[in-house]
């Protein structure tokens, strides 16, 4: 028999703990690209009108949800819909909330690595010693592997990163909740905000880099961001951008939150700590993350340039705009190693997060120890890695994150109003979420619940379906020499389906079995 189930040790620490969940990567690397990229203040529009209309609601059914769920010993989607519906497919179903949560842990953990290896190589100086943008994006794709240059002539340097990455990830994973999630919280969030803060009060005292061109200054940065520009409304490009950050950003939709929230009491809150948690992430995003790379950046290339900048992929603002500009700034060395270590904090406080789902399944429907199930997660994360590692440069990871990432969360997202709304039954719903509540829900979220977010989710998915998700499916966008690559995306993920499809299957079977016997 396998250990109890564990429950956080104290509410400061859950609170720490699912804040590190949310708070990660898309805070401070692609919060500023997306908002760079849609027009700064046009994409804060609806940005704030996705948080309110399903980011929010969508964040306490997952914490309902989890809470559920964890007290009848379930601590991911499978266990935890076969509760809320009592269908054959219910549990079929929930596979879909570990697949995604840990398909995209297996890319996360490397973009991860990354970030571990430039805080190396701005602690040791290398990046202060590139001199132009182009050897910074080569050093950026040598790195990677997918050139060779002067700077790496292979992925050895990054395989090794990643493997200690990993190998972090997986060590917290195998010190359990309290121990491991709980503790890691403890120390990494206050690193996040001192380092944060560190890095604003740098930025916001440099006014104005070249007093010759006086356009271009923190301030033109803070109004890019700042100014509301309600033309955006009509743009569907700027409202799935949007829409897509707010899930990546809250960690809804990918099942992820549920586990978290399966270990906390029968009667503790969750609404206050849903909207905690959704309300720092947004701090951090918002207010932390965009006064770090995009005032930054305005101020040295202006507002044309950082667009240009951001346009140019999701890694190039942060992993090559960043190093130039930290050149250019007294003590940037210094600076320029608390950026990626900022960044690599985020990013493992929220990889243990992502993994955990997948952890939490193996030892909930297995009854298996914590030990087993951390070598069993640790190699799957690892072999499914190597071919996002070494195809990089074919769009394995762009293709993942397409599938998992984009398309996943939005119809998960769907699939979970359905099954904890519609067929678990409003009332029960609300009842759920609102039991235990240190605030009163407004009951106005009864209505957005049952009615709004469904129906814009519906026209969400939709529309980008239209747009451009369903040229995406039939491989209309695919390179010639990437169409390989992209199906064997599409192969892994259907093999990866498959196990969890059989492992459910298993599972349950073998629970069947138990209660009868303890029945007779
Ligand atoms: N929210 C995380 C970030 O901003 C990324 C993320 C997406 C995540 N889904 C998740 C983290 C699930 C933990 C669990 O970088
Ligand atoms: N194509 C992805 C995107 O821009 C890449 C990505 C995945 C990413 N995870 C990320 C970019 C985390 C920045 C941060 O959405």
């Amino acid at each position: 028999m396998a250990q109890p189930r564990e429950l956080w040790k104290s509410r400061i620490g859950l609170v720490l703990a699912t804040a590190g969940n949310a708070v990660g990567l898309g805070n401070f690397l692609r919060f500023p690209v997306q908002c760079a990229e849609n027009g700064g203040g046009a994409f804060m529009v609806p940005y704030f009108i996705c948080l309110l209309l399903f980011g929010i609601p969508l964040m306490w059914v997952e914490w309902a949800m989890g809470r559920h769920g964890g007290r009848h010993g379930h601590g991911t989607t499978p266990g935890m819909f076969h509760r809320l519906w009592n269908n054959r497919i219910s549990k079929y179903l929930g596979t879909f909330g570990i697949l995604i949560s840990f398909g995209v842990g297996v890319y996360y953990v490397y973009i991860m690595s990354w970030t571990l290896g430039y805080t190396f190589f701005s602690l040791n100086g290398t990046l202060m010693k590139i001199s132009s943008p182009e050897e910074m994006g080569l050093f950026l794709s040598s790195y990677q592997g997918l050139k060779s240059s002067v700077f790496f002539d292979g992925i050895g340097t990054a395989y090794w990163f990643y493997l200690i990455s990993l190998g972090l990830t997986i060590y917290v994973l195998s010190k359990g909740v309290v121990r491991g999630l709980e503790r890691l919280a403890k120390y990494g969030m206050p690193i996040l905000f001192l380092f944060s803060i560190v890095l604003i009060v740098r930025i916001f005292t440099l006014g104005t880099p070249d007093p010759a061109i006086p356009e271009n200054s923190i301030a033109t940065g803070l109004g890019f961001l700042w100014n509301p520009d309600f033309s955006s409304l009509s743009s569907p490009k700027v409202w799935l951008a949007a829409a897509g950050q707010v899930f990546f950003t809250l960690s809804v939709g990918f099942g992820a939150i549920q586990t978290y929230a399966s270990y906390i009491k029968k009667n503790d809150d969750i609404a206050l700590n849903g909207l905690t948690t959704a309300s720092t992430n947004s701090f951090v995003e918002v207010i932390l993350g965009g006064s770090i790379a995009i005032p930054i950046a305005v101020a040295f290339f202006g507002i044309a340039g950082t667009q240009a900048v951001a346009q140019g992929g999701a890694f190039n603002l942060g992993f090559q705009a960043m190093p130039m500009i930290f050149q250019k700034i007294p003590f940037g060395q210094v600076f320029g190693t608390v950026w990626f270590f900022l960044l690599f904090v985020a990013a493992l406080t929220s990889a243990v997060a992502i993994v955990q789902p997948f952890m939490a399944f193996i030892q909930d429907e297995f009854q298996c120890s914590r030990k087993k199930a951390t070598v069993f997660t640790g190699a799957a994360l690892f072999i499914f890695c190597q071919p996002v590692i070494f195809f990089l440069g074919n769009g394995f990871l762009d293709e993942m994150d397409f599938w998992l990432g984009t398309f996943g969360v939005t119809v998960f997202a769907v699939v979970e109003i359905i099954v904890f709304i519609w067929l678990f039954g409003p009332n029960s719903a609300w009842k759920e979420i609102t039991r235990g509540a240190d605030i009163k829900v407004p009951r106005f979220f009864y209505y957005v619940l049952t009615y709004l977010t469904p129906v814009f989710l519906f026209v969400l998915l939709g529309t980008w379906l239209y747009q451009s998700g369903w040229d995406n499916i039939l491989l209309k966008k695919a390179s010639a020499e990437n169409l390989p690559y992209v199906i064997g995306v599409r192969a892994m993920l259907v093999l990866m389906l498959l196990g969890l499809i059989i492992g459910v299957k298993h599972s349950f079977a073998h629970h069947r079995l138990k209660s009868r016997e303890t029945s007779s």
